[in-house]
């Protein structure tokens, strides 16, 4: 066990004892002051021998784990991550225009489930913003030591039939910057961005995203929500229209599998999520042929990296167990994925 597995269990009751949300901020501020500082230390003291590679897409992912959009937005500790030992990072969600999101509280642990619910609603400072920070960070040489790739969603000021070129405004600021783009269609807590899954919609939004990315590859985030039919023709339309790849699956509406529904709204990851990604991923691979899928959805422990891969996922990533795993938890499932 490392030290940082060893102390997780103290700092994290002490962070339990904060607002969800305030502990999140806290927790990114402080990295966000010496990302790459902190990634020695917490690299060194997490134990990491060098993971087995992946590549995807010609991306050099140093790991198969990876961290999941949403935790670092804004990209604030951006260099951090991969020194930690993830093997790939996605920053975002970001939008055109900078938001403030939903109203607060807006995030809710579920600890008995190892659970998360968010309603974030995409708060973030915009992807003019994270184009700046990415532009000073790779200036001064403190870029990521894994490769990065920017998630994009639309505004919630703009209307369902101007997302394209929202979307398109975002992946044109930060091409050059990174090394893939996510197209989020499947976040539960902007209005409307789910219909943006249909492939009517998708066959409306994907080539001006291609295009603005200019050979950078672009995956769809797709949710756990779609029937079989719908993930079918989602897949299908990304495979036709030139998507290099899938990221399966965002949060989930469901409660049913909850042992506690804490009534509160907003999408479900973590624990509970497992299941229902699996077998969500287990279409989206079927329908997606060549085209590599990155599984993600309830990810904390080694077996379930392996069983993923062995159903033919490129790479893994994860969020909520973060939360309740620590930062060591990166780099203890790499190290126990080695032969
Ligand atoms: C997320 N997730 C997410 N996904 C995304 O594409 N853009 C985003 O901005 C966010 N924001 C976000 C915030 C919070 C608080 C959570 C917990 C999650 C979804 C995330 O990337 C992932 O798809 C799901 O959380 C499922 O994985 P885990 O958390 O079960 O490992």
């Amino acid at each position: 066990m490392s030290v940082l597995d060893a102390t997780w269990p103290a700092v994290r009751a002490a962070l339990f004892r904060l607002d969800a949300e305030r502990a999140h901020e806290w927790t990114l501020d402080a990295l966000s002051s010496a990302p790459r500082l902190f990634g020695a230390v917490a690299g060194a003291l997490a134990s990491r021998p060098a993971p087995r590679p992946v590549t995807v897409c010609g991306l050099p992912f140093a790991g198969p784990v990876g961290l999941a959009a949403g935790l670092d937005k804004d990209g604030r500790a951006l260099p951090f991550w991969g020194r930690l030992g993830f093997g790939f990072v996605e920053v975002g969600t970001v939008t055109a225009h900078p938001q403030p999101g939903n109203d607060k509280p807006r995030l809710f642990r579920l600890p008995e489930e190892r659970a998360v619910i968010n309603r974030m609603g995409f708060n973030n400072a915009g992807s003019e913003a994270l184009a700046a920070r990415a532009r000073a960070l790779r200036d001064r040489g403190v870029w990521s030591p894994v490769p990065v790739g920017a998630n994009v969603g639309k505004s919630k000021v703009t209307a369902p039939e101007d997302a394209p070129a929202d979307y398109a405004t975002s992946v044109r600021r930060l091409q050059g910057l990174f090394d893939w783009f996510t197209v989020n269609v499947s976040s539960p807590n902007t209005p409307g961005l789910r219909a943006l899954q249909d492939a009517d919609a998708l066959r409306a939004l994907l080539p001006g995203v291609i295009d603005a990315a200019r050979g950078t590859p672009v995956f769809v985030k797709l949710a756990p929500d779609l029937g079989d039919e719908a993930l079918h023709a989602a897949v299908s339309l990304c495979r036709d229209i030139g998507v290099s790849g899938i990221v399966a699956t965002n949060t989930t509406l469901r409660r049913d599998v909850l042992a506690r529904d804490p009534g509160e709204s907003g999408g479900l990851s973590g624990r509970p999520l497992w299941p229902v990604a699996k077998d969500r991923i287990r279409v989206v691979l079927a329908a997606a042929g060549p085209l590599p899928v990155i599984g993600v959805g309830g990810v904390e422990r080694a077996d379930q990296v392996r069983e993923l891969l062995a159903m033919g996922c490129a790479a893994v990533q994860l969020y909520s167990s973060l939360i309740y795993e620590g930062p060591g938890l990166p780099a203890r499932l790499h190290r126990e994925l080695l032969p």
